[in-house]
């Protein structure tokens, strides 16, 4: 059997066919540029000699080779990527004075679409929120819009977000995922019950990453001109449809092919069938926001009923050349900005645009932003410097700001919006938290098949689950969402329905 599909295969060969004939011969190199005499056998003294230290090619190529791996991505490290363009139709200046909104603009993306929690080369069949990155090559630097297939999220404040990984990654004494662990870490977290509904629905295992729609989840800040705010949430929109597969179809498609959604993608872009999505915005102004009944900048809630507006699209039309060099190296970060979309207060968001970056640094280094795949399209200019592996090209004996000698300043006209402020310091919840609404609203939206499917995925997971506490909470919160559901989910596990009741009504939304 080929670990290729038929078109891989089609593609590899005439690769192969193209390089024999046609290409002209290049000398063999060593990094420094020197030409490799010999690059098949090692150097030895004699005919059963050792091999010497003195063979610097092989050195250098067993010491390039130990080197080829740096960290992969701490969540989301299986990803696949891909170049296209975005496209703005609408004119949002009123809102913000994003270039990247003009209409007819056309700006270069890079797409980078992830599972989370397993390893690179995992399989993609698992059940998972996908990673829907987009880092927009914007005249006035890049902007990164780092969202997930699914609404939502599991928790609303960062400080959570160490804990929850933990649980839901392999155990540190087994190497295997366990949902003893997971499951005893959510039934602390009754927020996370709409997302948990949503993932154990077959949204948690899409058909293909260009079947997936996209969503920002957080709401960010639309600044215009005039420094006036709208909060924004985002959604991609799949022109090819919203389409899932059920826990048999995923576990059919693992046996013969895990790596689904990298093949599907990587194969209709080279078949020229280029994938689209519609980007949609939702607005509310402060006053709006405020007066929801529940807190609009909580991760774990949708906005229903605030109108969607397209204001662009986006094809996907080129693979990567280099996975390595180009996905891999890829640097997407919720701090990558630029004027006219800045942060809202979400807790989870704010604790996101300081880890991106900084597990950046660390994985791909204190210069990565200078990698082709990652620098901006226009002009960099500051004074940040120096560092392991940098590229840049400063010229001259000013290297701070201000200066009489270098016309290289600051411009007030993109200071960050402000945001009134009173109160103390704190360290609370949401007052408005309504943990359990939006999964129940979400439950009654599936047919009575998705609904049974999700309760079944559910009772796979939480069937497992040793502990009856952690158990009767669980279901206690999807109780407490919507009585069908719950009972649903009491006759899958065979519990004590009247305990799972009681446990509901001591709950408060
Ligand atoms: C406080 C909560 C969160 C923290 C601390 C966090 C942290 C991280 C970290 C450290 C990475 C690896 C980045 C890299 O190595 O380049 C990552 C990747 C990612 N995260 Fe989060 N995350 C959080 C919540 C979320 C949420 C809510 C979403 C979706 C809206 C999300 C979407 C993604 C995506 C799509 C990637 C992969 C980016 C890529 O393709 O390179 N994360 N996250």
């Amino acid at each position: 059997m080929s670990l290729y599909p038929k078109s891989v295969q089609f593609s590899l060969l005439a690769l192969l066919s193209v390089s024999g004939a046609s290409m002209a011969q290049t000398t063999f190199t060593r990094d420094n540029g020197a030409p490799v005499g010999d690059n098949q056998n090692s150097q030895t003294a004699g005919a059963n000699g050792p091999v010497l230290l003195q063979d610097v090619q092989l050195i250098q190529k067993l010491q390039r080779f130990d080197r080829e791996r740096i960290p992969e991505r701490v969540v989301h490290a299986r990803g696949t990527g891909a170049y296209g363009v975005f496209t703005a139709s609408k004119d949002v200046s009123d809102l913000t004075r994003a270039v990247v909104f003009k209409p007819g603009i056309e700006t270069p993306v890079f797409v980078r679409f992830s599972s989370v929690i397993h390893g690179n080369h995992s399989p993609e069949t698992l059940r998972d929120p996908r990673g829907f990155g987009v880092k927009f090559y914007t005249t006035e630097g890049n902007w990164d819009l780092v969202g997930n297939n699914l609404p939502v999220f599991f928790i609303r404040d960062a400080i959570k977000f160490p804990d929850m990984v933990h649980s839901l990654k392999p155990a540190p004494d087994t190497n295997l995922q366990d949902p003893n662990r997971f499951f005893d870490f959510f039934s602390h977290q009754p927020e996370a019950t709409h997302m948990l509904t949503r993932v154990y629905s077959d949204y948690g295992t899409p058909t293909s990453y260009r079947e997936m729609d996209g969503n920002s989840v957080h709401a960010y800040k639309f600044v215009n001109t005039q420094g006036q705010i709208h909060y924004v949430k985002f959604h991609w929109k799949s022109l090819q449809g919203q389409k899932t597969l059920t826990s048999k179809q995923a576990s059919a498609i693992q046996a013969v092919n895990f790596n689904h959604l990298t093949h599907d993608l990587i194969g209709a872009i080279k078949q020229g069938k280029f994938p689209q999505w519609d980007l949609y915005i939702q607005v509310l102004t402060p006053a709006q926001l405020a007066s929801l009944d529940f807190d609009g900048l909580d991760a774990t809630k949708i906005w229903p009923n605030v109108p969607e507006t397209k204001i662009g699209s986006m094809q996907l039309n080129r693979n990567p050349d280099d996975v390595f060099l180009e996905t891999e190296q890829s640097a997407l970060a919720p701090s990558n900005l630029v004027p006219g979309i800045e942060p809202s207060e979400d807790k989870l968001l704010q604790g996101r645009l300081f880890s991106y970056a900084d597990t950046q640094l660390h994985r791909i280094g204190t210069n990565g932003l200078q990698l082709p795949i990652n620098r901006a399209r226009n002009v960099v200019a500051n004074n940040n410097q120096y560092g392991a592996q940098n590229s840049g090209s400063h010229k001259g004996n000013v290297n701070y700001e201000p200066s009489e000698h270098v016309a290289l300043a600051a411009d007030a006209q993109y200071k960050y919006s402000a945001l009134p402020l009173t109160g103390t310091t704190q360290q609370s919840r949401t007052l408005k938290t309504q943990n359990f609404k939006q999964a129940g609203d979400f439950y009654r939206s599936l047919s009575a098949k998705e609904q049974a499917n999700l309760v079944s995925n559910l009772a796979g997971d939480l069937g497992q689950v040793k502990d009856e506490g952690v158990k009767y909470t669980m279901t206690s919160y999807f109780q407490k969402a919507d009585a069908g559901y719950g009972r649903a989910v009491v006759a899958a596990l065979h519990l004590d329905g009247a305990r799972v009741v009681a446990l509901a009504s001591k709950l408060v939304d």
